[in-house]
């Protein structure tokens, strides 16, 4: 189980896990739960994955067929950013998490939404927020039952990088980034349309992710120019780190 949780000034929870094998039980057990409780009320449950290489330890620990068919078909999967690359590319958030989990739970094809990395990036952008608007809305935006983050270490989050932290306070739903090393084009949900979530969790594993969280949990000026530290949703915010990344904090 959890090794120990950290309650944030009331503004967040972390929970660091002994193991990724007992974060993956934990993350697949509170999402059946939650996909449950959801279809209970005659709903789907909408979710928003996080790209890059961490949500790799949940999927390759996700074991094949996990999700019963009545679960799967009320997973409704969208993705907060997408690299704009072709899907079989490496480079690909959805094309990494088909090959990592999609094709390991057997999820229905028409629940899989994702953003076409190989299109135009402004006509895509465009395209996914219309697609977005007709998911369940709240204040006006589309709002998620579930949005999965990463943090990157110079405090980004989905693509939303320090160069772009007007996006927190955007109008538009999605928007086209630039990776600030690379210069890859990027498509991503916008910080108003995470800040609508009911729920966001970060994952953020391994000891190369203690400089940027001791920033954001310590509240640091640095702190301030990341904007992962600015994702305050509605709902719950919690973060799921491994004795790696969560080995800076002291009880
Ligand atoms: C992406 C992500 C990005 C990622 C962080 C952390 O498309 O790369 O959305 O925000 O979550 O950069 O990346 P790692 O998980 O690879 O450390």
């Amino acid at each position: 189980m959890t090794a120990y949780t950290v309650n944030y000034k009331d503004i967040a929870t972390a929970e660091v896990f002994d193991s990724l094998s007992v974060m993956t039980s934990t993350f697949l057990h509170r999402l059946s739960l939650d996909i449950m409780r959801a279809a209970g009320n005659g709903n789907e449950y909408y979710v928003a994955l996080s790209g890059g290489t961490t949500p790799f330890g949940i999927f390759k620990r996700t074991p094949l067929g996990w999700g019963s068919p009545f679960l799967l078909r009320r997973l409704m999967l969208y993705w907060g950013d997408e690299r704009c690359v072709a899907p079989d590319s490496e480079e690909s958030n959805y094309g990494n998490t088909h090959r990592e989990w999609l094709n390991k739970i057997g999820i229905p094809a028409e629940n899989v939404n994702r953003i076409m990395g190989e299109n135009d990036p402004q006509q895509e952008a465009q395209r996914y927020a219309s697609l977005l608007r007709k998911m369940p809305q709240k204040n006006g935006l589309p709002q998620f039952d579930l949005v999965l983050l990463g943090i990157g270490e110079d405090g980004h989050t989905a693509s939303i990088f320090p160069d772009y932290a007007d996006l927190l306070h955007s109008r538009e739903l999605v928007a086209v980034t630039k990776h600030p090393g690379s210069g890859q084009n990027r498509i991503t949900l916008t910080g108003p349309v995470i800040n609508n979530a009911k729920n966001v969790l970060f994952l953020a594993t391994g000891e190369r992710k203690i400089p940027v969280l001791k920033d954001v949990f310590s509240d640091s000026e640095k702190a301030r120019g990341f904007p992962a530290y600015h994702i305050r949703p509605e709902g719950d915010l919690r973060w799921y780190l491994d004795t790696a990344s969560g080995s800076w904090y002291k009880k």
